[in-house]
């Protein structure tokens, strides 16, 4: 079954802690936690000092999405707060096998991040070294965006490459319930969602909606 992890951007930050444990009992498998650097990304969030918070809150694995321009400044930082999996994106990566590397030795999982304009075949070489590939269906930044239908003809050709017990392949924007089949049916595990898990505050029958 598809694995739903919630992206607390969309979360009522006034209520952070309730918001965490609301999603914990309406069935999230994980929480989706987005760093935006105002540089890599025209947005700006938080930090390691929100990811602590939310570890303090929960026991459902926190998975990290760095969209920063220095993100192996930051590893050892988010380890610390409390990271289960941390992406970083390829596209700021130079030394991208030594990264995954070093976020392995630290004992989390590593991810690598996909802008829409980014090709899978950037991967190649890393495969072996992938807990997950988060494939972006919207350009980076915030939430509430459109759904880029051509993305998931990537998702379909990161299955293609995938072989046994290698990494898992997350699909990031504009999920809905809709838009969650598809990626599904393409070969998506893990589906990240704000906008759809947030809205109108059911988040158990938005969570069950996305599966
Ligand atoms: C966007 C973030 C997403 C965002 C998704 O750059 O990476 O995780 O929170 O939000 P929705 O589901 O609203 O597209
Ligand atoms: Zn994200």
């Amino acid at each position: 079954m598809v694995l739903i992890a919630p992206s607390i951007l969309s979360a009522d930050f006034s209520k952070l802690r309730e918001e965490v444990i609301a999603l914990e009992q309406a069935g999230a498998d994980m929480l989706h936690i987005d760093v935006m650097d105002g540089h890599f990304v025209p947005n700006l969030t938080f930090g390691p000092k929100i990811v602590k918070t939310v570890r303090e809150c929960t026991k459902l694995p926190l998975d990290v999405h760095l969209m920063v321009s220095n993100p192996d400044d930051m590893v050892p930082w988010f380890k610390e707060a409390g990271a289960d999996i941390l992406t970083v994106h390829a596209e700021v990566c130079p030394h991208l096998d030594k990264t995954l590397q070093t976020i392995k030795s630290l004992g989390m999982k590593a991810g690598v991040s996909l802008n829409p304009s980014t090709s899978e075949q950037v991967l190649e070489y890393v495969l072996d070294k992938l807990d997950q590939v988060l494939v972006m269906t919207v350009n980076p930044g915030f939430g509430g965006q459109t759904f880029m239908t051509e993305q998931v003809t990537k998702i379909s050709h990161l299955r293609e490459k995938r072989k046994e017990n290698s990494y898992l392949i997350e699909v990031d924007g504009g999920i809905n319930a809709m838009t969650a089949a598809e990626c599904v049916a393409a070969g998506a595990d893990i589906l990240v969602a704000g906008t759809a898990v947030f809205a109108g505050g059911e988040y158990q029958n938005n969570i069950k909606l996305l599966r």
